[in-house]
Parts: structure tokens; sequence; C-alpha cells
């Protein structure tokens, strides 16, 4: 799967999207070294805090799949705003820890596209070897 491909799945994933809050739809896809693709959405909540981003919908899926770091090939996420969706905070902390530093992350709201990766995204991270020394 290429990546015009991939970000196809993550607009699918996006009409998904439970947003009543934002209007705000947001879909992500991960594809997989062997194949396969997990999708993700924006999932609110009336208590707002209890949010979920669609890449971490997205992550979450892959692990609870029992998918690890390394069979991860590329992650795409996609929005229905004005400019792309660059991942908040917390998704950021989430991607640095479970997926890989060089992972392609591919955006797009489909006017505008940009490639990055988590190590881009976020130069200076607090990682697991902080924690476990
Ligand atoms: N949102 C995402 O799904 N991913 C991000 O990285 C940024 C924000 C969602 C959360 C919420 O449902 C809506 O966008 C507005 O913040």
């Amino acid at each position: 799967m290429n990546r015009e491909e991939l970000i196809k799945e993550a607009f699918k994933a996006m009409e998904n999207a439970y947003a009543p809050y934002s209007n705000y739809h947001v879909g992500a896809a991960l594809l997989c070294h062997d194949g396969r693709v997990f999708i993700g959405a924006n999932i609110e909540n009336a208590s707002f805090g209890a949010t979920n981003c669609a890449e971490r919908s997205a992550v979450f899926a892959a692990y609870s799949n029992g998918i690890r770091k390394d069979d991860i090939a590329a992650l795409a996420i996609v929005s229905d705003g004005d400019r792309v969706c660059a991942p908040c905070g917390i998704c950021r902390q989430v991607l640095i820890e479970l997926i890989p530093q060089d992972c392609p992350i591919w955006l797009s709201n489909g006017t505008e596209d940009v490639d990055t990766t988590i190590r881009e995204l976020v130069p200076m991270q607090f990682t697991e070897e902080d924690v476990i020394r």
C-alpha cells in the first residue's frame, strides 16, 4: 500500500469520527510491514478531557491487536480542517514511545500535504529511557 492509498484509508476512517462538540473530524490509518492497516478516528466526550484523538485511536487499535513498534511502516493522519492536523502534544508523546522514530507520518487535509516523522515533530524527547534506568 502506498502513501496515497493509506491517506485514502485515513479519510475513510474520518467518516467514523464522533465529534459533536468540535465538529472537527480526524482520521488515521496505520500501515504495518505485513500489509495490515489499523484505523482510528477522534472520539469526543461531554467530559472533554476524555476525548481520544484519531492517531491515538489507530495506534492503540494496532497495539491491541499485538502490533509493536518495529511492525509499523507508516501512519497517515487526515482532517477536514483548513490546514493539516499536526498531532497534538499528547499524541506526540504517545507516538514517541509507540512508533519508530523515522516512521513516515503523512498529513493531509485533501488540499495540503505534509510528510514528517516523530523525530522531526519532537526534537527533544522525554522517553522510556529517562524513566527506566
Ligand atoms: N484531534 C485529533 O484527533 N488529533 C490531533 O492530533 C488533534 C486533535 C481531535 C481531538 C478533538 O476531537 C478534535 O480534534 C478537536 O480538538
